[in-house]
């Protein structure tokens, strides 16, 4: 990346730090694919340790921000304006199964605001990064969501609710709607990946329920600053606090929110 803020340096520069442990770590779970155990055990130590080191790194810099961990909860700041929301793994199964498509998910919110997130998915060394008012870049290529306004056209993706979890009816449902109006839907396994293809222009659409915080923060600016927009599925609200989201572009959210809740 050529120009970089002060603040995205300190972001930067966390993941990278954190990546060199997680590459060995996704290394040794490679190798584990084969044992009867798996590498489950594994990989919680490794969700863990990457978490620890993104904090420990992020505090250096900013010692009075607060945290949203999804490891470790929440950790108040003494400046109450400013927390860092934090996926070490976003794509944990995927991870877990040797599939390099996952990511660390970095926001920096202040106030209700989202200021600045990085996904990095250190396998492939994708960086997508973006700041409030500046943009959003992959690698060192500014981002801009895609240009189709054709349902007829459009790839889009999608999260399926995982075992024990609300919501498989409703999937299955919005799902049959969405397959037959579309070009296709995908399902890739990593919330933050999935907004980062959408402020790509690679994915024309997102949609998913349930999530939480630390999955979409970072990907919600970052579809945002490519020119594209992040809404609750259902109506108003932030979908950082619903959990539902749809992102796209202008053009399609209208017909494809109507699509996926099957209103005419
Ligand atoms: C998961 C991934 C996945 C999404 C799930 C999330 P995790 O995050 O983002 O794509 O479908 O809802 O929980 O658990 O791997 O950090």
């Amino acid at each position: 990346m050529a120009l970089r803020s002060a603040l995205m340096t300190v972001m930067v520069a966390a993941a990278e730090k954190a990546a060199k442990a997680l590459k060995r770590d996704f290394g040794e779970v490679e190798q584990l694919q084969v044992s009867r155990k798996g590498p489950s055990d594994y990989v919680s130590a490794a969700d863990i340790k990457t978490e620890k080191m993104l904090v420990a790194e992020l505090t250096k810099a900013r010692p009075h921000f607060g945290f949203v961990l999804e490891e470790g909860g929440t950790i108040a700041g003494t400046d109450t304006e400013h927390r860092w929301i934090i996926d070490p793994i976003d794509g944990t199964t995927n991870f877990l199964h040797g599939i390099p498509h996952f990511a660390m998910s970095i926001a920096l919110q202040r106030g209700d605001e989202i200021m600045a997130g990085v996904v990095y998915n250190p396998i492939t060394e994708d960086w997508f990064i973006a700041e409030k008012g500046i943009g959003a870049f992959h690698n060192n290529r500014r981002m801009r969501v895609s240009a189709r306004r054709n349902l007829d056209d459009a790839v889009v993706a999608t999260g399926i609710p995982h075992k024990g979890c609300p919501g498989h009816d409703v999937f299955i449902q919005q799902s049959q709607r969405v397959m037959s109006a579309t070009a296709g839907i995908r399902r890739f396994g990593t919330a933050s990946l999935d907004l980062a293809f959408v402020a790509a222009g690679r994915f024309d659409a997102y949609w998913e329920m349930g999530l939480k915080p630390w999955d979409i923060a970072a990907g919600v600016l970052l579809v945002q600053e490519a020119g594209g927009f992040s809404a609750d599925l259902h109506g108003p609200g932030s979908p950082l606090l619903t959990g539902n989201i749809l992102a796209t572009n202008a053009d399609l959210h209208s017909p494809l929110r109507k699509c996926i809740l099957g209103q005419s």
